[in-house]
């Protein structure tokens, strides 16, 4: 893909314990001639590290809305650079602070000044996933017209197997690239043959994949 604005990619990271797939997705993406700028939250550094983040992304990586060696106004700038928003992991507790419009962190910020599309790949225990305050607060961020790829069930941390597992970090580099590629229609969803159990239907869409990057969520 060549390089260009209409490539850039912010990728938000979490505080899971799937952070570390961030990477990967990160690593994708960079193959793929993506831009990429990382926003962390605070407890995402506590799994990943800034260093490996910006090595992987080759630019600066930002968590501290208020940093000073950053002169403009990291969330708005970053909400105007971005094309493609894909918060990947997203934690149930960040899902609740996306549902009720907060803007505290640097990236709820950032999303919610946002005007180009944004991909939630939640990950977490399938209790969490199953919970009645999830489940409302996703079918919330689908109503924002935000994208929720995945989880999908399978082996999770607690060593159990169940709903909540992040989507596998190469279908989530497909998705980004094909959101990316508006034009395309075939690019626009998955097959049905690589449809993804969980995969939330996404009633707002057209403020994301009908619309112009640009100019949707
Ligand atoms: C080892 C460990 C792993 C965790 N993994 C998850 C997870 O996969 N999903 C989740 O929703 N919360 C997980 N949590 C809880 C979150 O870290 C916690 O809710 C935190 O406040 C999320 O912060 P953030 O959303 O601002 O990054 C984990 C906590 C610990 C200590």
């Amino acid at each position: 893909m060549k390089k260009s604005e209409d490539n850039r990619v912010v990728i938000g990271v979490s505080g899971s314990i799937a952070a570390y797939k961030a990477c990967e997705v990160l690593r994708g993406l960079s193959q793929e001639g993506v831009e990429t700028r990382v926003v962390l939250t605070p407890n995402a550094s506590r799994f990943v590290t800034p260093l490996t983040m910006g090595t992987l992304s080759g630019n600066p990586v930002y968590q501290d809305p208020y940093d000073p060696n950053v002169w403009e106004m990291a969330h708005l700038s970053l909400a105007s650079w971005a094309r493609l928003i894909v918060i990947v992991p997203a934690t149930a507790d960040l899902i609740a602070r996306l549902a009720w419009g907060g803007a505290g962190g640097l990236l709820e910020g950032l999303v919610l000044a946002a005007r180009s599309p944004v991909a939630v790949c939640p990950a977490m225990d399938a209790a969490m996933w199953e919970h009645p305050a999830t489940r409302e607060n996703v079918a919330k961020l689908s109503k924002f017209g935000y994208r929720i790829w995945g989880p999908v069930k399978g082996p999770l941390a607690s060593g159990r197997t169940g709903m909540g597992r992040l989507l596998e970090p190469d279908e989530i580099v497909s998705r980004a690239l094909a959101a990316l590629r508006p034009k395309n229609p075939a690019a626009r969803r998955p097959s049905s043959a690589r449809a993804i159990p969980g995969d939330i239907a996404e009633p707002g869409a057209a403020r994301g994949q009908a619309a112009p990057l640009a100019s949707g969520r």
